[in-house]
């Protein structure tokens, strides 16, 4: 599909992103269509070579529209130059690829046939206004990187631009934030905007940027995690449980999911809360949680073997290898959420049908 773009010097190619996008055909940057490519240069620079995992909704179909010398016209008028353009899908995903220079690009989107594979690139299936699937592509993210803490650095909405799938998109993916992520809506209109400034937000998130462009069309807004807001939030509590007891509450807890397994499930959920609650306050929940497993597992074994050796009460050496497994597993997700993921251990252990009680839920 091919369309003119009236090209504008030198305003266009005013920082790399312009150039990257440009390059790549992406209708972010000024010299194809939207003003977006110097603000994201300010708001992005710094993090170059610090984010490591991208996301975008919206991969790009046939409705975006891609520079190609081999299709290129030009007219020269007084003050542009006119192109015509086609579109490969992926525009955006390489021009941040080659802009964050350590990070791993993942795409969402509904159309199946734009989805591709390529260096440092990887895209998925989801429709962004179903909640179900979005929480499925998360997992299929995190099977394929083979870290079960997923979590991203930056993430660009630019899949259908329909306000209720952009604000559950946010709702659901904002979860998935490290710690400075930066999640930008994108294609804003102006009468639009506020329904973004006031959307209720998680706690440690906030707005840096709301952007209205050179039209009605060329809106964005950007919100950033912050452990200093998270912090802030976090002082102006009167009645929430603190982090404190929030840790003291999922230790227990842990102890709970072990020791009255007819609970389980309810036990397990609370675990996900308390994790969640913990995330929401800038802190890595899974890292405090799995650490508690371990103590409590070194713990558990320490007594079984004692028990064992004097050749009393309930030891057991077959729930000794067991809780090995548990402890193993525990070592193995605490190095996943390294940034550099390090040595692992992954002789894990597989726990006896008579002991499943003791299993985690992870
Ligand atoms: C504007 S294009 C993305 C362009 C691309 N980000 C770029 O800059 O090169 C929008 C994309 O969103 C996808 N899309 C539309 N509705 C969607 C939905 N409900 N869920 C996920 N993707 C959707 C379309 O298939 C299309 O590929």
């Amino acid at each position: 599909m091919n369309m003119t773009f009236n090209v504008k010097e030198p305003y266009v190619f005013k920082t790399e992103l312009c150039k990257l996008f440009y390059k790549y055909g992406a209708d972010k940057c000024p010299a194809i269509r939207h003003s977006y490519s110097p603000e994201y240069y300010t708001l992005l620079k710094e993090y170059k070579s610090q984010f490591t995992d991208i996301l975008e909704i919206g991969v790009g179909n046939d409705c975006q529209l891609r520079y190609s010398d081999k299709f290129a016209k030009i007219q020269i008028s007084s003050d542009s130059i006119d192109w015509v353009f086609e579109y490969i899908p992926g525009a955006s995903l390489r021009a941040w690829r080659d802009f964050f220079t350590d990070a791993n690009v993942y795409g969402i989107d509904i159309d199946k046939n734009v989805l591709f594979e390529e260096e440092r690139i990887k895209c998925f299936y989801a429709d962004q206004s179903n909640e179900e699937e979005l929480e499925n592509t998360i997992r299929d993210i995190e099977k394929y990187t083979n870290n079960k803490n997923q979590k991203f650095d930056l993430i660009v909405d630019d899949g259908s631009h329909i306000i209720s799938h952009m604000i559950l998109s946010f709702k659901i993916l904002s979860k998935y934030m490290r710690i400075n992520g930066i999640y930008i809506i994108e294609d804003i209109k102006k009468e639009d905007i506020d329904r973004f400034k006031n959307i209720e937000l998680p706690m440690g998130i906030e707005i840096i940027k709301v952007y209205e462009g050179k039209d009605s069309q060329d809106g964005f807004i950007a919100y950033q995690r912050t452990a200093v807001a998270a912090l802030d939030r976090r002082s102006m509590r009167k009645y929430l449980p603190t982090i404190s007891e929030l840790i003291d509450r999922l230790s227990i807890v842990q102890l709970k999911e072990v020791f009255i397994p007819e609970h389980k499930e309810e036990y397990a959920q609370e675990i996900k809360d308390i994790v969640h609650d913990l995330d929401e306050l800038g802190l890595n929940g899974n890292m405090i949680r799995t650490t508690i497993v371990l103590a409590q597992m070194n713990l558990h074994i320490w007594h079984n073997e004692t028990e064992y050796r004097k050749g009393e009460g309930d030891g057991n050496l077959g729930l000794t290898h067991g809780l090995n497994g548990i402890r193993n597993t525990a070592k193995n997700i605490i190095q996943d959420q390294l940034e550099d993921g390090g040595r692992k251990d992954y002789k894990v252990d597989c726990i006896a049908a008579e002991f499943e009680d003791w299993e985690v839920s992870w």
